[in-house]
């Protein structure tokens, strides 16, 4: 399957950049077509309800940033992964933004699944974004694949990289 990877921490060596990695590895050895991008380093702007996309556009935004280069890379993909650590008890904004973006299309138009990782300093602050998370998957009528998180004591850990490895293995 064709699987594309949103990797949203800006933090390049960061735990979130870490298990997008270990997922990545782990369905390309599964002989999986994995792509990973690093939307955290993207300038994505947010959505502007200008309707232009619904109108003149046909289905193009008329923002013209980092987004432009995601756009064709999620309307191929059949399995999305979001990886971003939380912030303010949700997912980061670099994700939330990429995601909104596809308001244009309503939903990327070849993903089947959603599966989502996630990077947090504490325990207990997940639901929200599982919230969100499980809100988009029936939105778009994709199955949720699930989740991994790991907190600061659980990141980089060969028990988070067993739970990332198992989720790639429901592909
Ligand atoms: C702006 C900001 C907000 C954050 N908010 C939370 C939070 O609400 N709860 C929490 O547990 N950690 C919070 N954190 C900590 C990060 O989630 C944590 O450091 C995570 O491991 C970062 O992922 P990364 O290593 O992939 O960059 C916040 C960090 C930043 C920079």
């Amino acid at each position: 399957m064709k699987i594309l990877i949103l990797q949203a921490s800006p933090r390049a060596n960061g735990n979130t950049a870490w298990m997008a990695e270990e997922y990545r590895k782990a369905a390309e050895a599964a002989g999986h077509e994995v792509t990973l991008a690093n939307v955290g380093k993207k300038k994505i702007a947010g959505c502007l309800a200008c309707e232009y996309c619904h109108t003149k556009g046909n289905g193009a935004c008329i923002q013209k940033d980092d987004m432009q280069e995601l756009y064709p890379l999620m309307n191929e993909a059949e399995v999305l992964v979001l990886a971003a650590p939380i912030y303010y008890f949700t997912l980061c904004a670099q994700i939330q933004a990429a995601v909104q973006r596809m308001y244009c299309v309503q939903k990327p138009a070849n993903v089947k699944k959603l599966a989502l990782l996630m990077s947090s300093y504490s325990p207990g602050v997940y639901d929200g974004a599982t919230a969100e998370f499980r809100d988009i998957c029936n939105y778009w009528g994709v199955e949720n694949m699930g989740f991994v998180s790991a907190k600061i004591d659980e990141q980089k850990t060969e028990e988070t990289k067993q739970k990332v490895v198992a989720l790639a293995g429901k592909l």
